[in-house]
């Protein structure tokens, strides 16, 4: 597949090249066809470098980089304010290559995750995300009700933008694997990100998301907050695996 994105950008550049520019008029035609051709050919290879398979054992030698945060219980971030860094063990793998690419298209802002996701390939991604989804993963099987009732102001939050219609009954099983499984997750976190969805024109702070920006602009802080903490408390797959720094 790569293979045929270079070809196709080949093609634009000698379309483009000075050398061709005096048979740029009689050429125009042809360029048309070849840009169509390359609209379809990248949003092939866009579709493709999400589906790049993952390997367990190859992700485990890439994440030496991650730990540091990502494994290390409570660990808190301090930008843009203090909260603790996300769980990433059992997240789905299509989603957490989705959101590394968010990070590295700039749609979402965080400047650490911008730096690290920038130098992170294809493949790389795909190898830790496949590693991080089967981390810690147990037996236990999820009940499909979540494990505790929200309160009547938080059900009828919940009920309003129809939440569990996209992240599932139980807020761990999303209709759609590059969606994010977000029970259990830290509340501090959910309600930055939730809050992030809502932020526009700050150069540092902010996701660009058209599903959920539509989504939490619906509510106060107060009522984000409300839902981080009730999806929070409920059992999920999420997790953090303290790993030692020194295998
Ligand atoms: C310096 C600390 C730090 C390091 C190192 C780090 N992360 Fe992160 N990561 C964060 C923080 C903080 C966030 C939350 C950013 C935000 O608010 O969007 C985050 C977010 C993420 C997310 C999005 C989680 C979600 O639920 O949407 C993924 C996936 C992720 N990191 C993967 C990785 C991987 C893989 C590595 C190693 C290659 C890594 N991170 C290294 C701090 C770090
Ligand atoms: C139409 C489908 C849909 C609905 C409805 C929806 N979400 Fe989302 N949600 C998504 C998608 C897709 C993402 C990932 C966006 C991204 O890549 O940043 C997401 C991301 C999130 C995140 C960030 C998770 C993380 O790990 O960073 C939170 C929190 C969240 N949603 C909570 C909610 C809540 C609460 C509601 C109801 C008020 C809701 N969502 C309704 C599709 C949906």
């Amino acid at each position: 597949m790569a293979a045929v994105c270079k070809g196709a950008l080949a093609i634009i550049r000698a379309a483009f090249a000075p050398e061709n520019l005096p048979n740029c008029l009689r050429k125009m035609n042809k360029l048309m066809t070849t840009l169509l051709s390359l609209a379809v050919a990248s949003v092939t290879c866009g579709a493709f470098a999400q589906d790049k398979a993952g390997d367990v054992k190859a992700g485990e030698k890439k994440i030496a980089m991650c730990i540091g945060c990502h494994g290390i219980h409570g660990y808190q971030a301090s930008f843009p304010e203090i909260y603790k860094v996300p769980k990433i063990s059992g997240q789905g793998a299509k989603y957490i290559v989705s959101a590394l690419n968010a990070y590295k298209a700039g749609e979402r802002k965080h400047p650490t995750m911008i730096g690290i996701a920038t130098s992170m390939s294809d493949q790389d991604m795909a190898d830790v995300a496949a590693y991080y989804s089967a981390h810690g993963k147990t037996d236990a099987v999820l009940a499909e009700k979540p494990s505790k009732e929200p309160s009547p102001q938080v059900a009828a939050l919940l009920q309003k933008a129809a939440c569990v219609s996209c992240h599932g009954a139980n807020f761990a099983k999303p209709i759609d694997p590059s969606y994010p499984k977000i029970a259990g997750q830290h509340a501090d976190y959910l309600f930055v990100a939730l809050k992030a969805y809502k932020t526009e024109n700050n150069p540092k702070v902010g996701r660009t998301n058209g599903v959920m920006a539509g989504i939490a602009k619906q509510y106060t802080n107060a009522e984000l907050k409300a839902m981080a903490n009730y999806l929070s408390s409920l059992d999920g797959d999420l997790k953090t695996v303290p790993e030692s720094r020194f295998r």
